[in-house]
């Protein structure tokens, strides 16, 4: 993974007719790490350094983790790796005591990734949705501390 500055975003050839939302979110994670608002890490495929997707926090409930892979790229372990980097730079690097976490109720793939990073359930409420223009029933989960240490110790 890289950190994200702006130019790994706009390689994306996802043509998905999601441009002005795209665009919004390059401003944002370009300027995040100057804020701190917004720490997103591209995440570049080892073999051949394609831009497959994004993963980071930003500080919400302590800090929020949240990931967008493309399409092409599901299904083969990519977010769950890399997610795997981001809860250890949350919680080794930035020393979070927590960190939570959403899924949207129609995307099980996505609890997925997040049951497997050690992430357990602690709600569910309405999120907006930018790219459905609707707020979404979101999932919501969360990993603290003491269980981020007892995976880590017993991995
Ligand atoms: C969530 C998403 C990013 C996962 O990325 P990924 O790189 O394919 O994830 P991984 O390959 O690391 O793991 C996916 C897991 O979900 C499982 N899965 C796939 N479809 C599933 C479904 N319909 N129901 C339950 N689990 C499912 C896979 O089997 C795998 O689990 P396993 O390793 O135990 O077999 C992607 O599938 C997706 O839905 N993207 C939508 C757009 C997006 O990026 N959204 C951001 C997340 S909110």
């Amino acid at each position: 993974m890289d950190s994200g500055n702006g130019a790994p975003f706009a390689a994306s050839a996802e043509g998905n007719g999601h441009q002005p939302f795209r665009s919004a979110f390059i401003v944002k994670a370009s300027n995040g790490w100057a804020t701190r608002e917004d720490l997103t890490f591209a995440v570049l495929r080892k073999a051949d350094a394609a831009y497959v997707g994004m993963c980071g926090v930003h500080p919400a409930r302590g800090w929020e983790f949240g990931y967008w892979f493309g399409k092409a790229y599901w299904g083969k372990g990519y977010a769950t790796e890399a997610g795997a980097r981001i809860v250890a730079f949350a919680f080794e690097v930035l020393n979070a005591e927590k960190l939570a976490a959403g899924w949207f109720y129609d995307n099980p793939a996505s609890g997925r990734v997040l049951e497997k990073l050690g992430f357990g359930a602690c709600g569910e409420e309405a999120r907006s949705c930018l790219s459905r223009g609707s707020d979404v029933q979101c999932r919501m989960v969360v990993l603290d501390r003491a269980a981020y240490m007892t995976r880590k110790s017993a991995s």
